[in-house]
């Protein structure tokens, strides 16, 4: 109850943000030293969403978000809509925060809390708000959504054992939890689902808008083809970013790119900076694929002939803007060994690739994958395993090798004991408003992602890992 409690705080200090932050309350008001009517300057942003680094905005090509189009609409029988678990306020996807937020304000019975792939179970008792606490324990804790998978009986592989704490999952009909992906921004992207594709983009979306509606909304029929591709199309046209920096202020002020209407313009197709060359440029690979705070590099270096003058000191926000542009630079120029990633080391041919983030997170100024990809980097083996999660005992049907593992990730579409653990490379803009992360949401902030690379990949990040955690809350 405390814990409750004290998230519903947090919600509230937020609002309060949120009130000052759009205007609503008269300006002057101070928000961290910067004027608060500079938090909502950009005519084109929506939606503010209030997070622990600031404050994520929204811009959509059209202009305005329709609330009309289908994506708002319940198209199924449970009255769920798209936005249910794809919300604004969250970065277009759903956070224990929110969900939270949702559960004390509705007593568990807001459209998010289906028991069917909301619940620990499909069959969980929800008849109490008691229950409902329990039964939407994963949702609460760590915002995810339960699936039923089936793996193909034509796999190379064979589930042998699940040990489900909710005691649900059989060998044949698994519970994988996973955390809902932003809806915003899948114009700068290769593939969508943790594990999905690939195909052209346009029909990916209209499909999932079909399929969906069909799983999540529990529809009986088809959606008509315009209704899919409306969605669709609110979908591509849709960005969002980190907009506001608790410390430094705007994050598009003073040259910086930062924010969703600058995201809005970024160029992208199919390969744009890959690992392997360019394709349509014919440009090898560039590290050094992030500038949206380059502006800000060394903006509080002090002049030797001054130190020591108070006037001279930078002020804090100054302080603020240089640190984040030091953690753009350790995110591009920090090097470490990446070995024993399955889909790049082996695909590549290379043991050992001496990379940085940008290795894979390698979309300019967007950090998704531009290739067709799917990588396993650890997160579903069985020494991260939480006692909150199922795991499963695999089979090689060859080899008699076995594996344990919290999920079958791409292996689950394909069928193939390779593809098992490997998800696609995410885009990471708007991260701040959308913790926790990786496809399970088993790194609580943006601390802890840093932390799971740095103990992965032996990274020294001489001296940045607190700015490195500052530009990762301020992309
Ligand atoms: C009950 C919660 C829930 C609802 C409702 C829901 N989704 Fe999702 N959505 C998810 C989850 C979970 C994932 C990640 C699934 C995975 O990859 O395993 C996801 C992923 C996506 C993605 C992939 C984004 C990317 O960049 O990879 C898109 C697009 C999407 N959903 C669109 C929709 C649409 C359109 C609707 C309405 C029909 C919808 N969702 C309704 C939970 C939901
Ligand atoms: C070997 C390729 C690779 C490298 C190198 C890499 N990443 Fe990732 N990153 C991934 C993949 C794949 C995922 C998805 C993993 C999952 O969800 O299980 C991911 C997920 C993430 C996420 C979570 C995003 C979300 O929406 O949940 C963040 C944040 C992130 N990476 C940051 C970094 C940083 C910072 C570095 C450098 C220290 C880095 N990555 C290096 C491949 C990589």
């Amino acid at each position: 109850m405390v814990r409750y409690a004290l998230t519903l705080g947090v919600l509230g200090f937020l609002a309060t943000l949120a009130t000052v932050a759009t205007g609503c309350v008269g300006g002057g008001s101070d928000l961290g030293g910067a004027k608060a009517e500079e938090v909502g300057k950009s005519a084109s942003a929506l939606e503010p969403a209030l997070d622990f680094h600031g404050i994520g905005e929204t811009v959509h090509t059209s202009g305005a978000i329709d609330p009309a189009n289908p994506f708002f609409q319940s198209l199924g029988t449970n009255g769920r809509t798209c936005n249910s678990c794809h919300d604004a306020r969250a970065g277009w996807t759903m956070t224990p925060l929110l969900a939270r937020h949702l559960f004390e304000t509705t007593g568990g019975t807001s459209t998010i809390f289906r028991p069917h792939d909301e619940a620990i179970r499909p069959d969980a008792d929800v008849s109490t708000v008691a229950a409902r606490r329990v039964a939407y324990s994963m949702l609460l804790s760590k915002g995810l959504t339960r699936f039923t998978r089936v793996p193909s009986a034509s796999a190379d592989y064979t589930v042998v054992a699940v040990d489900d704490p909710y005691g649900f999952s059989t060998p044949t009909a698994i519970s994988s939890f996973r955390r809902p992906i932003s809806v915003a921004n899948v114009a700068l992207e290769a593939s969508i689902t943790w594990n999905g594709g690939p195909g052209e983009m346009r029909t990916l979306l209209m499909n999932i808008m079909n399929g969906g509606t069909k799983f999540h909304a529990q529809a009986t029929t088809d959606l008509p083809v315009e209704t899919r591709a409306a969605a669709a199309d609110f979908m591509l046209g849709l960005f969002f970013a980190q907009s506001y920096d608790f410390f430094a202020g705007r994050l598009d002020a003073a040259g910086a790119y930062g924010g969703p209407a600058a995201l809005s313009t970024q160029p992208f197709y199919l390969g744009i900076n890959a690992l392997e060359g360019d394709p349509i440029t014919g440009l090898p690979f560039d590290n050094e694929s992030f500038e949206v705070f380059s502006a800000w590099e060394g903006i509080d270096h002090v002049d030797p002939r001054s130190s020591g003058r108070h006037d001279h000191e930078p002020s804090w926000q100054t302080k603020a803007r240089a640190a984040i542009a030091r953690g753009e630079e350790a995110f591009y120029a920090t090097e470490f060994d990446i070995t024993g990633v399955a889909g790049l080391n082996d695909v590549l041919g290379q043991p050992v690739i001496h990379g940085k983030c940008t290795s894979c997170h390698s979309t300019p100024n967007v950090g998704s994958g531009s290739v067709f990809r799917m990588l396993d980097e650890g997160t579903t083996d069985a020494a991260l395993r939480t006692p909150d999660v199922p795991l499963l005992t695999v089979k090689n049907n060859l080899t008699g090798a076995i594996r344990l593992t919290t999920d079958l990730g791409r292996g689950l579409s394909t069928g193939k004991w390779d593809d098992i653990g490997k998800f696609k490379v995410p885009t990471l803009r708007g991260l701040a408003a959308r913790a926790p992360y990786f496809h399970n949401g088993s790194a609580a902030s943006l601390g802890d992602v840093v932390d799971f690379y740095e103990k992965r990949f032996h990274i020294d990040w001489k001296g940045a890992k607190s700015d490195l955690i500052a530009f990762l809350g301020a992309i």
